[in-house]
This record gives C-alpha cells, sequence and structure tokens, in this order.
C-alpha cells in the first residue's frame, strides 16, 4: 500500500489548528497581552480574564483608585502597572494577603503589551 506523505501532513496540520483553536476561548482572537499573560502564568494569579483570583482583579482596575497598605491612595496608570509587575512589593493594596512574585523573564516590551491589554480590561 502506497502511503501519500503530502495528505499525512495535511491531517497532522489540520489536527495541530483544531487543538489549537479548541485551547481557550477565542484564543486566536484574543488581545497579545493577554497570551503574553498566560505564557508568564500571571493570569493563574489574576484569572483567565483577569476577573482575579489570588491576585487582583485586572477588570475595571486601570483608573481606579487603589488604598495601599499604608493608607495611601494611588491612582491606577502606566506607571503604577509598570511598578506592580516590577517591584510588587513597593505597593501593595490593602486587603491582599499573599506577596506577588517578582517575574525576571518579562521582557519591557511584553510588560508594555501586558500593560495594554490590563488598560483594555478598564471598563470591562
Ligand atoms: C502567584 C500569584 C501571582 C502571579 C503569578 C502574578 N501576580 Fe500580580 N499580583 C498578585 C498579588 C497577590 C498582588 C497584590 C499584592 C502586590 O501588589 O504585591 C498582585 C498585584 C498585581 C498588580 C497590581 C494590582 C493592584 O490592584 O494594585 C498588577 C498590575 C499585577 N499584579 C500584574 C501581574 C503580571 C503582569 C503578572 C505576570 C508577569 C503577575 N501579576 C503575576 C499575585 C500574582
Amino acid at each position: 500500500m502506497r502511503v501519500d506523505l503530502r495528505l499525512l501532513a495535511a491531517g497532522a496540520v489540520a489536527a495541530a489548528v483544531t487543538v489549537l483553536a479548541s485551547c481557550g476561548q477565542g484564543s486566536e482572537r484574543e488581545p497579545a497581552g493577554q497570551t503574553l499573560a498566560r505564557k508568564y502564568a500571571c493570569l493563574s494569579c489574576h484569572g483567565q480574564n483577569g476577573e482575579g483570583g489570588t491576585g487582583p482583579a485586572w477588570k475595571g482596575l486601570y483608573g481606579s483608585t487603589v488604598t495601599l497598605q499604608d493608607g495611601s491612595t494611588a491612582v491606577v496608570d502606566d506607571e503604577y502597572l509598570r511598578t506592580s509587575v516590577i517591584n510588587p512589593s513597593a505597593q501593595i493594596p490593602q486587603g491582599v494577603t499573599v506577596p506577588m512574585p517578582v517575574n525576571p523573564n518579562v521582557t519591557p516590551e511584553d510588560l508594555e503589551t501586558i500593560i495594554e491589554y490590563i488598560k483594555s480590561l478598564a471598563n470591562a
């Protein structure tokens, strides 16, 4: 029996596409920042769609006023988000019981893309 390798290859590609498409809802259309946040495991604490978990929700975070543990308040802007990831212990929100680990692998470019994603959830 003669096996057509091209057909086999086409089948493998189709199967891979099916697996990718079924992985998470609308993974092909999701924002780049969401994909990166999953890659860096941010979503395991902040929720698959930024709804929150061990860490605070990203939904509605941008532009909001956060009360910090020392009683001071901070408006969440780009700088706040950047500091939250680079130096999480610098500004710990009230009511939080666990610290956020620093992830030294996040590149500055990827961080900006993730920040764009968090900003897009401002009114979510
Ligand atoms: C192990 C769980 C965990 C992981 C993983 C994690 N975080 Fe967090 N994150 C937290 C916790 C807990 C806080 C609140 C305490 C703090 O700020 O240190 C927080 C705070 C934040 C805040 C500020 C939220 C606020 O309300 O002030 C941002 C922004 C943030 N994380 C982004 C990220 C990004 C981006 C990543 C991935 C690179 C990430 N986090 C990975 C647990 C996590």
